[in-house]
């Protein structure tokens, strides 16, 4: 379609958080091409901004204020720029949002996401701001059109929501209570996806093992993936993020059955003490995960196995944090995304006594950084001189001479440009020197 040029309206999305956030920029982005706004990466040139926030954690929130104070220089230069703050952020902030920031035009939750149309155009007919936070999910919200940032890889969420009140967590409040995609829009949107020339996808939800437990559909997430793994054009499946308590045989047996669905399994422990785990509210405990992991490894000889951690929950003793240092040097993660406690307001633990002091939080997780970094480096180690299979996802960022692809365990492996390669193939490098976070090698 060709656009006029007068008439291209610009915007420009900033995205915070999780995967299921850059997935909601992608179709909020999907949304405004149908009302003829064309992506720029150039926040000046742009007619519409669209911060999509996170508030998982202080320190994302503190950005993200940071940022909207900033846009106000565009807007003096510009009064005719509209400015929007959407998702997790704006769902819990409206009202404060609206009354500090008076340049922001647009404060949308994540349950209105895909009434983005309707809102922008109210908006640039009232020019007074637009707040549309719904409390709740009203019902599953429909499927709106989605411009995806890359070509190879794409992202399908199958729930929406989180009914599992950790009690460190905002998500629940944010996102409400789990909503299951059914079936058959999700199997759409994969074959479409495998139309285009996407040849991975992710399956999104906050717990997707928790798949289907509100549906009509008689359905889980074993049966879900056994479907997934039946979509031809498609050659890779993952899926993120699977709660340990949830994940159960019929899963693993199915993965084991498949072609196509990757051994990397992504199990955040959050803690190595029963004590804070249940005070979390995890549902298990360290003796059922590691009988689990054994499993899986059993399974799976070749599985990475990955994790998130908290430091500094309330009450974490000295003793209790050894033992999260000892359960990652028992587990030997390939990786782990370590995060300190952050306390949110509206969440149990935010009122738990004996909060622990930030200097206290950060030498815990520097200690806990340097064991998890050495053992990545010793388990990618064992990879020097092996061949992986990886799916080529294109040039390297940050050096133009370099391809960069993944393993279906989900590590980063760079090569050498040789010109057979292209986005999309999966080819063999043979891998010669391997670091904490990233492989590199040569095709062969
Ligand atoms: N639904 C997913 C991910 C949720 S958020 C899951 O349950 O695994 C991603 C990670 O952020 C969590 O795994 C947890 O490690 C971390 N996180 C969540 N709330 C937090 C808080 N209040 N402070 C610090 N880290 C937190
Ligand atoms: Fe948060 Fe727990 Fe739900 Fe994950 S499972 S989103 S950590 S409440
Ligand atoms: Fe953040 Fe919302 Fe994701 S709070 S981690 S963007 S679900």
């Amino acid at each position: 379609m060709e656009l006029d040029q007068k008439t291209t309206k610009l915007f420009h999305t900033i995205t915070f958080g999780c995967q299921m956030n850059l997935n909601d920029s992608e179709r909020l982005a999907g949304q405004l091409r149908t009302i003829g706004y064309e992506a720029t990466d150039d926040i000046e040139q742009a007619n519409l901004i669209l911060i999509n926030t996170c508030c998982v954690r202080e320190s994302a929130e503190k950005k993200i204020y940071g940022k909207i104070g900033e846009l106000k220089r565009l807007k003096l230069v510009n009064p005719n720029l509209i400015i929007g703050v959407v998702g997790c952020m704006a769902q819990k902030d409206k009202d404060k949002i609206l009354k500090k920031y008076p340049h922001v035009n647009l404060v949308m939750g994540t349950h209105n996401t895909h009434q983005l149309v309707e809102l922008i155009n109210k908006v640039e007919q009232s020019r007074e701001p637009v707040l549309a936070v719904w409390d709740q999910a009203k019902r599953l919200a429909p499927d709106v059109p989605t411009v995806r940032k890359g070509q190879i890889s794409a992202w399908v969420p199958i729930m929406y929501g989180c009914n599992n009140f950790c009690t460190y967590c905002i998500v629940p409040y944010v996102r409400g209570r789990e909503r299951s995609r059914s079936l058959d829009s999700i199997l759409t949107e994969m074959r479409q996806l495998g139309s285009e020339g996407f040849k991975e996808v992710t399956l999104l939800g906050q717990n997707v093992n928790s798949y289907g437990k509100d549906s009509e559909e008689s359905i889980d997430f074993a049966d879900l993936l056994h479907a997934a793994d039946q979509v031809e054009s498609i050659a890779r499946i993952r899926y993120m993020t699977s709660h340990p308590r949830d994940m159960n045989d019929k899963v693993i047996d199915t993965i084991r059955k498949s072609k196509k669905i990757c051994e990397h399994f992504h199990l955040p422990i959050q803690a190595g003490s029963d004590t804070i785990l249940e005070r979390m509210n995890r549902g298990y405990t360290t003796s059922y995960y590691r009988e689990l992991i054994t499993k899986i490894r059993r399974d799976f000889p070749n599985a990475s196995v990955t994790t998130d951690l908290i430091v500094g929950f309330p009450g974490e003793t000295e003793e209790q944090f050894l033992e999260t240092l000892q359960f990652l040097k028992d587990i030997r993660y390939d990786a782990a995304y370590t995060f300190l406690y952050s306390q949110r307001s509206g969440t149990p633990a935010a009122k738990y006594p004996d909060q622990i002091p930030l200097p206290t939080k950060k030498a815990r997780l520097q200690q806990l950084m340097a064991v998890q970094n050495e053992i990545s480096l010793e388990i990618n180690k064992q990879l020097e001189g092996s061949v992986v299979e990886v799916l080529v996802e294109g040039p390297s960022k940050n050096d133009e001479t370099k391809f960069m692809g993944r393993t279906r365990t989900n590590k980063i492996v760079l090569w050498q440009k040789t010109g057979q390669e292209q986005a999309g193939d999966l080819v063999n490098i043979q891998i010669d020197t391997a670091q904490t976070w990233v492989l590199k090698g040569q095709l062969i």
